[in-house]
């Protein structure tokens, strides 16, 4: 059996499996290693099962990059439009569930045996259970030592992700791989991750754990229109995931409990037209009622009849609940985050190829690249797209 193959990819998830057949779709011998027992874990768990991706308004703002212009190229030549051709070739059927998000409609199942079929029909092969013990580069030819033998190509692809979920086989191998190859490896941190409270905030906020609101929740570097979901360990829900990868330790934010609203204009008219309504029962009619007297404790606010309620004291509480401050204790981590943040420096590579610009045949794709997306599809459609610009550069 030959060891010798054009390109070697390290990494069977979304980029690496996307990058693979296509690259064997060319023309290439292409093998796609992984120390995993399956392909595309992450894919079979996204989206609760469904695999929410791509989204149908994808674009390069939905991303977090120290160069935001990087992902412009990749996501331009290789769209939604793409995969979801793609996925219709395929025959899966899929929905909107909101905000442009594309779910299966059955199975995340779907989306890997796809990428499987098309690797079987151009020839790149998968081969799992392979540890990667060692990687040199010699004579224009990178060694890829593994647990079942030594392989050879001119070209590798790190598809190694992030470190996001270490029991689904995250490693830091990519990053290491970078620095190995003198590429700069930006700092690492959880993205789309749940925050956990402070002590005193988490026992107040703890009961309401499952509870949910809509809120526009921001910082002065983005702001979120989604729900907030109240869990025993502290804030989670799509409003507070996506915020968490514009937050640094020891910061706050604010959350606008009622977007939309104007509450001091809404107190005044009816403290005028109901003026034997109590203050609290207002909140009750805007928020559910567990949160609602939670959030009254909380803020201390009195339990009066709105005629007895000061401009000032409803101008405070009209102040509190459109900018409730919230200073998390930290996230949850890698053990749940769905992203890694920072990674590959993009000003080593190619926005075009994903190739580095000194080590030749080198290229990296994917969550190991410094591009993190939003939540809603933007991972996924960002491995699709930087696997192809790669793939059509091997
Ligand atoms: P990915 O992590 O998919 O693949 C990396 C591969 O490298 C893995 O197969 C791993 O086993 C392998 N590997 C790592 N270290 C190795 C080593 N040392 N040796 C050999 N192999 C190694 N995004 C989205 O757009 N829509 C969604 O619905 C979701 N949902 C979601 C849910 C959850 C729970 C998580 C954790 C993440 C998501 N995401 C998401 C994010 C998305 O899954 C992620 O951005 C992509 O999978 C990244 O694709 P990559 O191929 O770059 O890495």
């Amino acid at each position: 059996m030959s060891r010798h193959y054009d390109a070697i990819i390290i990494g069977a998830g979304a980029a690496g499996l996307h990058c693979a057949w296509q690259a064997a779709a060319r023309g290439l011998k292409v093998l796609l290693l992984d120390h995993a027992k399956q392909a595309g874990k992450k894919i079979l768990i996204s989206g609760g099962g469904r695999c929410n991706f791509t989204n149908m308004y994808a674009s390069p703002e939905n991303y977090l990059c120290e160069n935001p212009h990087f992902c412009k190229s990749a996501l331009s030549r290789y769209t939604q439009w793409d995969f979801i051709a793609l996925v219709e070739k395929h025959g899966i059927a899929y929905h909107e569930k909101t905000l442009g998000q594309l779910f299966c409609d059955d199975s995340a199942k779907a989306i890997v045996r796809m990428l499987l079929d098309e690797c079987d029909t151009f020839g790149a092969k998968v081969q799992l259970r392979t540890e990667i013990n060692a990687v040199s580069w010699h004579e224009g030819s990178y060694q890829v030592a593994t647990s079942q033998g030594d392989y050879h190509a001119p070209q590798l692809v790190v598809a190694c992700g992030g470190l996001s979920m270490p029991k689904l086989g995250a490693t830091p191998l990519g990053y290491q791989l970078a620095e190995q190859f003198d590429h700069r490896v930006l700092p690492v941190r959880a993205g789309l991750v749940p925050f956990t409270l402070h002590e005193s905030d988490k026992q107040a906020y703890s009961e309401l754990s499952g509870l949910a609101l809509e809120v526009n929740a921001s910082n002065d570097r983005a702001s979120f229109k989604e729900a907030l979901l109240f869990t025993h360990r502290g804030l989670s829900g799509p409003a507070m995931l996506q915020l968490s990868s514009y937050w640094l330790p020891g910061e706050s934010f604010n959350v606008d409990l009622l977007p939309g609203h104007d509450c001091l204009a809404e107190l005044q008219q009816l403290r005028s037209e109901r003026p034997k309504l109590g203050l609290r029962s207002v909140l009750q009619q805007w928020f559910p009622k567990r949160f609602a007297q939670t959030l009254a404790d909380q803020q201390q606010w009195p339990d009066k009849n709105l005629a007895d309620c000061s401009n000032n004291v409803l101008a405070a509480v009209a102040e509190r609940l459109h900018q409730w401050p919230v200073k998390p204790n930290g996230t949850e981590g890698y053990r749940t985050a769905e992203v890694t943040l920072g990674g590959v420096d993009t000003e080593q590579l190619s926005s075009k190829t994903m190739a580095s610009k000194h080590q030749p045949g080198l290229y990296f794709i994917g969550e190991v690249v410094d591009v993190t997306g939003w939540l809603g599809g933007y991972n996924f459609q960002w491995a699709w797209a930087s696997a192809h610009a790669c793939a059509e550069a091997l």
